[in-house]
């Protein structure tokens, strides 16, 4: 960590985490804490809870959750570090300047040199589209409608005629050729030394969600291969993980995102007031992209051009998007190619109506689906009905199947008994309703299992935060290492010697993370929500139920491991025990 626990913890118990977030949220005392409507997502009704006494905040409803710092990262984009030197701030508190080994420094440092290097390019450009021969790069976007605020708000700018002049510059600032190359922004050659591949071009910096520059993508003015270059990957440039335009969408608020293909498209929507637009990075959109995605919204609006490619894109993105479990829609851009084209010609209520008429992904497809097929000929026909059928078998659920049959029947005119017999044709020959095939690497592969397995183990954490006296009688069948989660398991070797101690508390173990993906899934850890359960039989079953299921997992998990693992055999051993004991024991929860 940057700074000492110690003083970190210092920090946090000197800040009232109901006071700091009083002061961005409204919030009213009710029950036990504070409730408000959510700053992170879009809500009508306070699912938004604060907790004095364990100094958290969560979100019932997008899950936002964690302790002071959390709250300051997510709200104010800040990383761990500026979070902790603001809360100092506000108490008081003096931060020593870090010494830290010179291993660390240099690791550290290198990441901060990049996005230097990137941030004074970005600076370049900016004041080249400023200057007498950046004149034609400043016209080319003034052709194209965008504003001066808006050019400004994205930092758009100008590569002159020569790939030297970037390069020149970022020496003067101080930075070695090796770091400017990596940096992704300029090569060397054999004939001219290091130079900058972006020249010629309007230049579109890209942005991670701290607005800190990471890559870029270059366009030419007119016609020309490629029509834009993009900065490679680097260590801070992520394509997989990084989305055009979400450093502004991340506080829309909106209740949609809307995915574009391209960055002209992006800055097109966010100067017709629709801040929540995306676009992936000169690449396909990604699973990863899809769950950065479903933090901020679970609807997603699709504005792919309207040529083949786009529609082609679009299927494409359903996809993932369904794999993530997010909702997707698809907005008609006709006649117009993209959101840009058609934001200058019809504007933006126009746009607006298309928002709201944009089609249901699974019509979409289906409609898409019909082109391939004749139906005048009723062979062709048959074959139409039948691929219908196939895809509303992989709706896994039925009252969705259900639903999804009656409209499609009802749209294509179809007789509903018809359908329903081709669908349950389709499903006894592939082995009933498939469920969705999901593309094969990333989160969705998870299954149910592994769900289960970790629901198991955060259900406990939460039980034994809500009743710390229950420790003293699992201490002798759980321990840290049955956690198999890896971040569960940082979680309970911290928490169960507190817990032996009677010092726990949960907002401290957030600040041993510090991102904020990692804070927000423990944060969820300490606020899982437990069986609602009466009489205090069914209680201890519940609760002997989720030991066991852990302990089970655990014992499974190491076996596994046997032959490549050397501390796996002990586990395995107690593992054995502790299972046998546990089927005969009583846990009382009294
Ligand atoms: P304009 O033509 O300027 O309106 O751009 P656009 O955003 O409409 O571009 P288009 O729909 O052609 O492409 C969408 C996105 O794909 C762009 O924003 C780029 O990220 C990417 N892209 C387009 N052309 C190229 C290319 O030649 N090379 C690479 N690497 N990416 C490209
Ligand atoms: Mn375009």
């Amino acid at each position: 960590m940057y700074y000492p626990e110690e003083l970190v913890e210092e920090i946090r118990t000197k800040n009232d985490i109901v006071e700091v977030i009083s002061g961005y949220v409204r919030l009213t005392r009710k029950g036990n804490g504070y409730w408000g409507l959510c700053p992170f997502h879009n809500e009508k009704s306070p699912s938004f809870h604060v907790q004095g006494d364990r100094q958290l905040f969560h979100c019932f409803g997008c899950g936002a959750g964690g302790n002071v710092f959390t709250f300051l990262m997510n709200y104010e984009n800040y990383t761990f570090p500026e979070a902790v030197k603001v809360l100092a701030e506000r108490a008081g508190v003096n931060l020593p300047e870090m010494e830290s080994s010179e291993e660390t420094r240099r690791m550290a440092n290198r990441r901060a040199r990049l996005l230097e290097v990137n941030k004074e390019a970005a600076k370049f450009f900016f004041y080249q589209l400023r200057s007498p021969h950046g004149e034609i790069g400043y016209q080319y976007l003034r052709k194209r409608e965008l504003s001066d605020e808006t050019i400004r708000k994205f930092g758009l700018g100008y590569a002159g005629k020569s790939g030297a002049d970037l390069v020149r510059y970022l020496r003067s600032k101080g930075f070695e050729d090796e770091l400017i190359k990596e940096a992704g922004v300029a090569n060397f050659t054999e004939r001219s030394g290091l130079t900058s591949q972006f020249w010629n071009r309007v230049m579109f910096p890209i942005q991670d969600i701290n607005h800190r520059v990471i890559g870029f993508g270059g366009r030419v003015m007119g016609d020309g291969e490629p029509k834009y270059l993009n900065s490679p990957e680097t260590p801070i440039f992520d394509k997989r993980r990084n989305l055009y335009g979400l450093n502004f969408a991340r506080t829309a608020r909106a209740g949609n995102v809307i995915l574009c293909e391209g960055y002209m498209d992006v800055i097109a929507m966010h100067q017709a007031g629709f801040s929540q637009a995306v676009a992936s990075l000169g690449t396909a959109f990604t699973e990863e992209q899809a769950m950065i995605l479903k933090r901020y919204t679970e609807n997603v609006l699709l504005a792919y051009d309207s040529d083949g490619p786009g529609v082609k894109a679009a299927l494409r993105g359903i996809g993932i998007l369904r794999g993530a479990g997010l909702t997707a829609r698809v907005i008609n851009m006709l006649p117009y190619k993209d959101p840009d084209e058609f934001m200058k010609n019809l504007g933006r209520d126009a746009f607006q109506e298309r928002i709201d008429q944009a089609e249901n992904s699974f019509f979409f497809e289906v409609r898409i689906l019909e082109r391939d097929y004749d139906l005048n000929d009723p062979a062709g026909k048959t074959s139409f009905h039948r691929e219908i059928a196939r895809k509303l078998c992989n709706f896994s659920e039925a009252v969705e199947r259900e639903n999804y049959l009656t409209a499609i029947a009802d749209k294509y005119h179809i007789v509903y008994e018809d359908l329903r017999k081709l669908v349950r044709s389709v499903a006894a020959q592939t082995g009933l309703a498939r469920p969705i095939e999901r593309p094969k690497s990333g989160v969705q592969s998870r299954n149910t299992s592994q769900e289960n397995v970790k629901r198991s183990q955060r259900l406990l954490v939460t039980w034994l935060l809500d009743e710390p006296g229950l420790y003293r009688k699992i201490a002798k069948y759980i321990s840290p290492g049955d956690f198999t989660e890896e971040l569960y398991q940082k979680v309970a070797r911290r928490m169960f010697p507190e817990l032996e101690r009677g010092t726990f508390s949960p907002a401290a173990v957030i600040s041993m993370f510090e991102d904020e993906e990692e804070q927000r899934e423990v944060s969820s850890l300490f606020n899982t929500k437990l069986p609602q359960i009466n009489t205090a039989a069914e209680r201890e079953k519940a609760f002997r139920d989720i030991v066991l299921a852990v302990k089970r997992n655990s014992y499974e998990y190491y076996s596994s491991k046997l032959g490549s693992d050397v501390s796996a055999l002990k586990q395995v051993i107690d593992g054995k025990k502790a299972l046998e004991e546990l089927a005969k024991a009583h846990i009382s929860l009294d």
